[in-house]
């Protein structure tokens, strides 16, 4: 791994991914039928041509590509080399191969013309941008005049961790902080997309309570970015991890990270 640079780790962390982590994101990022309202908003019809930005392994691609159909096109974009060649085999795997086309980038360009697209959607990667105004700016730029840009993105600030409770959370928060460019970025999006120009922005929040542990890689990755920032002592870190398996075993764990919704017209 590059050497740890808290300037630069909020990125650094997504250029190079842990295997374990590759693994893990895999079955993390899979889309699953309950996650349909999170797409909802975005309107996405057969034949569209579609950019997911931030794709990762290319779960959400899967099902873009699925809606889009063999008359549509999503282009996923990545700065991570592993998920966008895992993300071509996984839409081979599915024989949807011809319907899409994975794009490395090393900065925050899309590889693509002016109002090539009708779609763009981007989950859960806003938070990781060094400038979420020219990025916001950038969708635009690529959206077809009448298209559509959807974002999707928590607010850590609005985090619930049972048993951990508000203070120790903060304490694990704060130390794990440098690995989010824009942590409260779910509060700001909607004034960021009504200043880059989106006309008809409309916001919705859909947040559900995971009381079975499906998000404890997320808390997992909080205690590892938090220990390699040095901020925290590495067996208290480890100690808040160990109440939360606790509570995932006992049945008492509850987290809640709130989703902002933001869809704005170009
Ligand atoms: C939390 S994952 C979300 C993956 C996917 N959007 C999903 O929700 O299934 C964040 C993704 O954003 C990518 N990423 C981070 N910073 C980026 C940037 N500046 N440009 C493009 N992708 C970026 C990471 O490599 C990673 O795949």
């Amino acid at each position: 791994m590059t050497t740890f640079n808290k300037d630069t780790y909020y990125r650094d962390h997504w250029v190079e991914v842990e295997q374990e982590r590759v693994d893990a994101y895999q079955e993390l990022f899979r889309w699953r039928p309950e996650m349909d309202p999170l797409l909802a908003p975005a309107d996405i019809r057969e034949a569209h041509i579609v950019v997911d930005y931030g794709c990762g392994p290319g779960g959400l691609s899967v099902e873009l590509a699925r809606r889009v159909g063999p008359r549509g096109h999503v282009h996923g974009i990545d700065l991570n080399a592993q998920f966008i060649a895992l993300a071509s085999q996984n839409l081979s795997e599915e024989g949807l191969a011809d319907c899409t086309t994975f794009h490395h980038v090393s900065d925050d360009r899309i590889p693509l013309p002016d109002g090539s697209v009708d779609r763009l959607v981007c989950k859960n990667v806003l938070e990781y941008v060094p400038d979420v105004s020219a990025t916001i700016a950038e969708f635009r730029r690529v959206v077809k005049p009448g298209g559509k840009v959807h974002i999707l993105d928590s607010d850590w600030g609005m985090l619930v961790v049972e048993p951990l409770g508000h203070e120790k959370l903060a304490e694990l928060f704060a130390a794990a902080e440098h690995a989010y460019h824009t942590p409260r970025i779910g509060r700001i999006l909607y004034s960021e997309m009504k200043k880059a120009g989106y006309t008809d922005v409309a916001v919705k929040i859909l947040a559900s309570a995971d009381t079975r542990g499906r998000s404890a890689l997320v808390l997992h990755n909080m205690v590892n970015y938090a220990k390699t920032g040095g901020e925290i002592d590495p067996a208290r870190a480890d100690a808040f991890y160990a109440e939360i398996r606790r509570a995932i075993d006992e049945g008492t764990f509850m987290m809640i990270l709130p989703q902002f919704l933001v869809t704005g017209e170009v």
